[in-house]
């Protein structure tokens, strides 16, 4: 969704400002501005368009005027059409003022209205130019002060960053519900709504609160909250690395972090197990085991993605320990009657750790008591800030909005908790130690499906002319049925649909023709005989199939159309290599149909509005 660049230090700052938003490219977006200023003689360069940055870029001239400060910003819309018009920066009357933002001014219109009746002239449909005006509206001889009395009349959600021609060398920053991390370099200050936008310059970052705002000024940098009180902050080291060659080699990101899997389960484990005690150990938990050993029920929280490593979560616990376990839609979790106690656990899972409606439901556990853990990637996100207690993923950056590496990050650790609970409550020491082994040979098994991905894109190619398929699963592989429906859909536009496989009969085989493959997760395990009897049923209706079966087995070669075949191990784990043909099934297929894989029409990459 929406992002925030903003510089100043001694640079050249419309560059920066560029491959900045360059690097929130990913996030979503379908328009982009900048407003950058020269202190020297207050000559200003405010440049928008519509589209990709590359067509700001286009704007930007060698003649341009040399700036030292400036703000920038892609807009995903909410208020309001993708125009020039609406894309941020947003000015005053005066055109003096220039400001971004992301999150919602809810109270937008009613601010608008008394604005417009003491004379402001607005242009734009969205709620982010009352915010400009509110701000004039305010301004006496202190820029600070009238930021901070704009912001403390907007109900809503906001990351601001803000320049006013008259307070030269002045960028204002302020959070509330939307992230703002402010990069310390030499001698400048490079903040964003997201690390990756700055982490080529800087690896020692600020991150501002809820109801903070920051003054970022010639080598000087003030943090208060919003009634301009002052605090103290640290800078904080974070661990991702900036590379040049971003993608490494590889066409997309996607391609690139699903090759990245067997790296991110070795980043997921490492160190957190104990393999003599068939025991795992994470320091983030730490804090809370006492409670944690308290819990008699355990819901899982998150949305897409997240929301099928969540429904993968609640299998694993229900066999790895004695809780009850719920999972549940974050967006619908939050609005639910819920009768939560201390007894309760809600684990809320996101890669971004921003996700609004994961982020609510998180607040409405809290309120009713629950103890809130996170299993998050984003270090430093407000998921991770908000929670009791946690578990990162190290999983580093992941830039293609598909997510893939995550989601087998997401099932690792989830293992790993579920291992820990599962030996605090009654799991043998031989199940540990069993589980344990067979966790540290997935990134050997994945590289043996990502081996066969020449053979994997064959099928997909074969299969381009399908627009319609059914995924199929069965326990464990049910949320894996669901997440590989999800990956063909989000990256090629074609329809797909997960199902629990002994659904089928209750609707959907209703759909079945020759023109309607099913792709059909059935490797060994306890419910691999049901899935060759519903394979069977769609056989004898002409339905076409691929199934992702175990190496050796003979027999579903004779009943299907297509095999992939995977490597074996224990069924808990079984899901985690399944997964892997059917994330590069679905890049393949979208790939043959030069879909814009890393960044698919209408999705963002971190969902900040609820
Ligand atoms: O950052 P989160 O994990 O909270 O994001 C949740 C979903 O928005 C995300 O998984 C989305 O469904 C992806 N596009 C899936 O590939």
């Amino acid at each position: 969704m929406c992002g925030i660049i903003c510089y100043i230090g001694n640079q050249n700052t419309v560059p920066i400002l560029i491959e900045g938003l360059k690097r929130l490219e990913y996030r979503g977006y379908d328009s982009a501005g900048l407003a950058a200023i020269n202190s020297e003689n207050t000559g200003s360069l405010y440049l928008k368009s519509v589209g990709k940055v590359a067509e700001l870029e286009k704007k930007v001239k060698k003649d341009n005027i040399y700036c030292d400060y400036g703000i920038a910003h892609t807009r995903w819309a909410t208020h309001g059409k993708p125009t020039e018009i609406n894309a941020h920066p947003h000015t005053d009357c005066t055109g003096k003022l220039f400001l971004v933002h992301n999150g919602i001014i809810e109270n937008y219109e009613s601010l608008k209205n008394e604005l417009i009746k003491n004379g402001h002239k607005f242009i734009s449909d969205t709620d982010t130019e009352v915010l400009a005006h509110l701000i004039e509206d305010n301004l006496e001889d202190n820029f600070e002060e009238a930021v901070r009395k704009a912001l403390s009349m907007v109900e809503g959600t906001f990351g601001i960053a803000v320049v006013h021609k008259d307070f030269p060398r002045k960028i204002i920053v302020a959070r509330r519900g939307s992230p703002i991390i402010i990069g310390i370099g030499d001698n400048e200050y490079i903040a964003a709504s997201d690390i990756n936008a700055f982490i080529r310059y800087t690896n020692k970052v600020i991150y501002l609160n809820d109801d903070e705002m920051a003054l970022l000024s010639d080598n000087n940098i003030t943090i208060t909250d919003l009634d301009l009180k002052e605090i103290m902050k640290e800078p904080e080291t974070i661990d991702w690395e900036y590379s040049e060659d971003e993608k490494a080699g590889f066409k997309h990101f996607m391609l690139k972090e699903i090759f990245e899997q067997p790296k991110t389960v070795e980043n997921a484990i490492r160190g957190r197990v104990i393999d003599g005690e068939g025991i795992s150990k994470l320091g983030g938990l730490e804090p809370v085991l006492d409670r944690m050993l308290n819990l008699k029920r355990l819901t899982f929280v998150s949305c897409g993605t997240s929301f099928y490593a969540g429904l993968y979560g609640k299998y694993l616990f229900e066999m790895l320990t004695d809780l009850d376990v719920d999972v549940d839609y974050a967006s619908e979790f939050r609005y639910r009657n819920l009768k939560l106690s201390h007894q309760d656990g809600v684990v809320a899972i996101s890669q971004s750790g921003e996700t609004a409606d994961t982020l609510a439901a998180l607040r409405e556990a809290k309120r009713k008591g629950a103890l809130v853990l996170g299993l998050v990637n984003v270090v430093g996100s407000t998921i991770a800030k908000e929670t009791d207690a946690g578990v990162y993923c190290h999983a580093g950056p992941e830039i293609g909005v598909a997510s893939t590496k995550i989601f087998v990050s997401q099932c690792v650790i989830l293992n790993l908790i579920a291992l820990l609970l599962g030996r605090m409550r009654g799991l043998s020491i031989f199940e540990g130690i069993t589980l344990i082994k067979e966790i540290k040979k997935l990134p050997g098994y994945i590289n043996t499906v990502l081996e066969k991905s020449n053979a994997i894109r064959e099928v997909a190619q074969k299969y381009l002319p399908y627009e319609n398929f059914l995924y199929i699963g069965r326990h464990l592989n049910f949320p894996i049925a669901m997440e590989g429906a999800l990956k063909l859909k989000e990256i090629s536009y074609v329809h797909a649909e997960g199902y629990p496989a002994g659904e089928m009969k209750h609707g959907p085989i209703s759909l079945i023709d020759e023109k309607f493959p099913t792709v059909a997760v059935a490797t060994n395990g306890f419910t691999y005989e049901k899935m060759v009897s519903n394979i069977q049923e769609i056989k004898a209706r002409n339905g076409k199939v691929i199934a992702v079966a175990t190496e050796g087995n003979k027999e579903i070669g004779n009943i299907v159309d297509d095999v992939i075949y995977v490597p074996e191990t224990i069924d808990i784990l079984q899901p985690l290599v399944n997964v892997i043909p059917l994330q590069l099934f679905a890049y393949y297929f979208a790939d043959f149909k030069g879909c814009d894989i890393d960044k698919p029409r209408n999705l963002a990459k971190s969902v900040t509005v609820e």
